[in-house]
């Protein structure tokens, strides 16, 4: 019995070890159980999570927390649906589902800039990017609207892990996430004394106000359901929701002119989310002419590239209000892609992916540290095409 169990007490050390040496990207998940009693809950009434890797070294007083993505909802049952799912329900949610990789890689050759960072992933499950402030719950459902809660909490928490002394701070997100980021930018920044570097990246998180193929808008209406169903409009910038209809102040074209605090915008002009689901859905596109080629571009007549093309130079246009100040950054290359900081062989590694030679890695560190201006689109390349290696 000895020998067994010594066996296995040194199997364990081995994996230990090798886990050490190897690196793991699975990071185990808090569940922040006493948030419940402020109702700051996830869609199923759930309490908030969020995945924490210390830092070390020279990266001990340095936070970076990435929020998670994962698309909205915008009526009762959609959002019920969601409560089924990781993305409605801290009870659905496992570490392995949301790994450590990219912009959260605790690797120097793999995140120079970051890896030795306190970095947090925090998790998404309210369906609104943190914007749901509604006190009743839903009777039907048990339905929860908290997302702005949810935020507040989690910041809260870690500012009490040592995130108040920190002297930088990057709250970056993806997709849904990388919305959150510029939506709750100036918010973040106000939980920190003045000299703390505190600055926001979004990442595919710019879904802009364009004409779909129809030569409509007609994913307005989807975001004025979201806003409606979640009462988001009182935690959207108020200089814009003062100005225009509050659900076009979800849109980062018509909210970035009022955010103070410096911004990376990480984004690809022909994002796979917005072709698909804003430009040429089946709404503006009913008899499915775009059906094949918003899937694979391979397959697209010159006609359709041409209509994409135009595409892009719409998106283009909408970013322009992003402004060239020195506190704003962008990295905006014509990848056929979604989300490119969370996915290790785009942050760094896949040379289509960069522009100049610059990985997207490199890119968001010298923003951040004022190493350079980092202002890049790229006009060479600007037919859609996939990045790999
Ligand atoms: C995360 O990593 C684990 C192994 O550590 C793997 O089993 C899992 O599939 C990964 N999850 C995702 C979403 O890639
Ligand atoms: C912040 O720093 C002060 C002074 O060094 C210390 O007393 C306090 O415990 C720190 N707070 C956190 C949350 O680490
Ligand atoms: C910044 O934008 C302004 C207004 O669009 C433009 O006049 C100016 O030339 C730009 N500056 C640089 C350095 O691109």
């Amino acid at each position: 019995m000895m020998k067994v169990s010594q066996w296995l007490l040194q199997t364990l050390l081995c994996v230990l070890v090798f886990l050490k040496i190897e690196g793991t990207t699975e990071v185990g998940i808090t569940i922040i159980e006493g948030a419940v009693a402020n109702g700051a809950v996830c869609l199923d009434g759930s309490p908030p999570a969020y995945q924490f890797d210390a830092g070390s070294g020279e990266g001990l007083h340095n936070w970076l927390l990435h929020i998670q993505g994962g698309g909205w909802c915008n009526s009762i049952e959609d959002c019920h649906t969601r409560t089924y799912s990781l993305y409605g329900s801290s009870k659905k949610m496992k570490s392995s589902d949301y790994n450590f990789t990219g912009i959260l890689s605790n690797k120097q050759d793999l995140n120079p800039n970051f890896y030795n960072w306190n970095r947090v992933a925090m998790r998404y499950c309210d369906g609104s990017s943190f914007t749901g402030d509604v006190e009743a719950v839903d009777p039907g459902t048990n339905l929860h609207f908290r997302g702005a809660r949810v935020f507040n909490v989690i910041v809260d928490e870690l500012l009490g892990k040592g995130m108040k002394n920190a002297s930088n701070v990057l709250l970056s997100g993806s997709s849904a996430g990388g919305l959150a980021s510029i939506l709750h930018c100036d918010k973040f920044r106000a939980f920190f004394p003045t000299n703390t570097r505190v600055k926001c990246v979004s990442d595919a998180g710019y879904f802009a106000h364009v004409k779909d193929i129809s030569g409509e808008y007609k994913f307005e209406g989807y975001y004025d359901q979201v806003v409606t169903l979640h009462e988001s409009s009182k935690n959207l910038y108020p200089e814009c929701t003062s100005k225009m209809k509050p659900s076009l102040c979800f849109y980062p074209q018509f909210a970035m002119p009022y955010v103070k605090t410096p911004v990376f915008i990480l984004h690809s002009t022909y994002d796979t989310f917005q072709v698909q689901n804003i430009w040429a859905t089946p709404q503006a596109d009913p008899k499915g002419l775009f059906a094949k080629c918003k899937q694979d571009i391979n397959v697209c007549s010159s006609d359709q590239i041409q209509r994409l093309k135009d595409f892009r130079s719409d998106f283009l246009n909408a970013l322009l209000v992003v402004g060239n100040g020195s506190s704003r950054g962008w990295f905006v290359n014509n990848c056929f892609t979604h989300g490119q900081c969370e996915y290790q062989s785009k942050w760094l590694g896949n040379p289509s992916s960069r522009l100049n030679h610059k990985a997207i890695a490199e890119a968001v560190g010298d923003w951040f540290y004022d190493r350079s201006t980092i202002q890049m689109i790229d006009s060479q390349n600007v037919l859609p095409h996939y990045c790999n290696n």
